[in-house]
């Protein structure tokens, strides 16, 4: 009888040594504590991509001072508009210079608009809709060449999307009403699962995560006008808002050799807040004086 015990290589089985990965929106917020989580599991090159390039230039200098990169490691800047099909091919033929495969796609840009229903603009759920769901698409499908040129059945290549929780309960309503991203997170959240069965066949496979609050530049405006961090953090099963190691850790372990038989997944980081809605929305005094 085998061994059960015997798991192969376990040292190596969240290492992402020498991986080659693309992050859009990757200049702040969720996509740099990723592009910092995956350089500092091993990647050898992270492009970091978003439409302003001394955002980009910025954030890889940041990656690139980190302490404990591996030898020859590096984050190289690639800025371009995900949202256009000529934004999308200048991302490409940018990292085609520097290589030849890409290993992990985190497509991870994104936009928010809050507005109530009666003025909500057509412009802005279209804009929305635009990024969040049809430039992810395209971002995969141009990709999907340079993403097949190493993808093996024992070491699949990963694309990882960023859905929300809002696209699996409702999104804000209200004043700031989401109504658009709400849309788009649950519509890419199922495009998600759609290209993981079209694509695992070529040996990639496509999860989504879908984080709660993480206080980011998108997130701050409606977190301050819906009570503030301190509030949201207290309305939280685990008491807090998300951080940067929260991101990580899903992101490594969805890129890794421990992920890889995860596909069409979305993975919730957000402490169980989208089951406490309409329950647990706030801390009991009790509660409080612990936090
Ligand atoms: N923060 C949260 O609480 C939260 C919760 C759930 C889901 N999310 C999702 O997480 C993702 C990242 O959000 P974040 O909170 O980190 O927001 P953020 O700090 O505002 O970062 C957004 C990133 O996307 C880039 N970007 C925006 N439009 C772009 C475009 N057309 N082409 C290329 N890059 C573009 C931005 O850079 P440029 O301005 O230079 O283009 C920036 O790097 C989004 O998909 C968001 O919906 C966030």
């Amino acid at each position: 009888m085998a061994d059960e015990t015997a798991l192969h290589d376990f040292p190596s089985l969240f290492s992402l040594k020498g991986k080659v990965v693309v992050v859009t929106g990757g200049s702040r917020g969720l996509g740099l504590n990723a592009a910092s989580a995956f350089l500092q599991a091993g990647a050898s090159t992270v492009f970091i991509t978003s439409r302003k390039a001394k955002a980009c230039e910025s954030a890889v200098a940041q990656l690139n001072a980190l302490p404990n990169l591996s030898p020859g490691a590096r984050a190289i800047s690639a800025p371009a508009d995900s949202s256009t099909m000529e934004g999308i091919a200048s991302l490409v033929a940018q990292v085609k210079k520097h290589t030849a495969h890409v290993d992990i796609l985190f497509a991870n840009a994104g936009a928010t608009w809050g507005e109530a229903f009666d003025s909500h603009p057509d412009g802005a759920f279209a804009k929305v809709m635009d990024l969040n769901v049809r430039a992810v698409f395209n971002t995969i499908r141009e990709f999907a060449p340079l993403l097949q040129a190493r993808a093996r059945l024992e070491d699949p290549s990963r694309v990882l999307i960023t859905a929300s929780v809002a696209g699996l309960g409702i999104g804000t309503l209200g004043k700031q009403a989401t109504f658009g991203y709400s849309a788009s997170k649950a519509a890419v959240l199922h495009l998600g699962r759609n290209l993981a069965v079209e694509l695992g066949p070529r040996h990639i496979t496509v999860n989504s995560i879908c984080p709660g609050f993480f206080p980011t530049k998108m997130s701050s405006g409606l977190l301050e006008m819906s009570g503030g961090l301190d509030k949201h953090a207290r309305g939280n099963p685990m008491r807090r808002l998300g951080q940067p190691e929260d991101i990580a850790g899903v992101v490594v372990y969805l890129s890794s050799r421990a992920g890889s038989h995860v596909n069409g997944a979305a993975i919730e980081i957000d402490g169980g807040s989208l089951w406490a809605r309409g329950g647990l929305l706030d801390a009991g005094e009790e509660d409080k004086a612990k936090l």
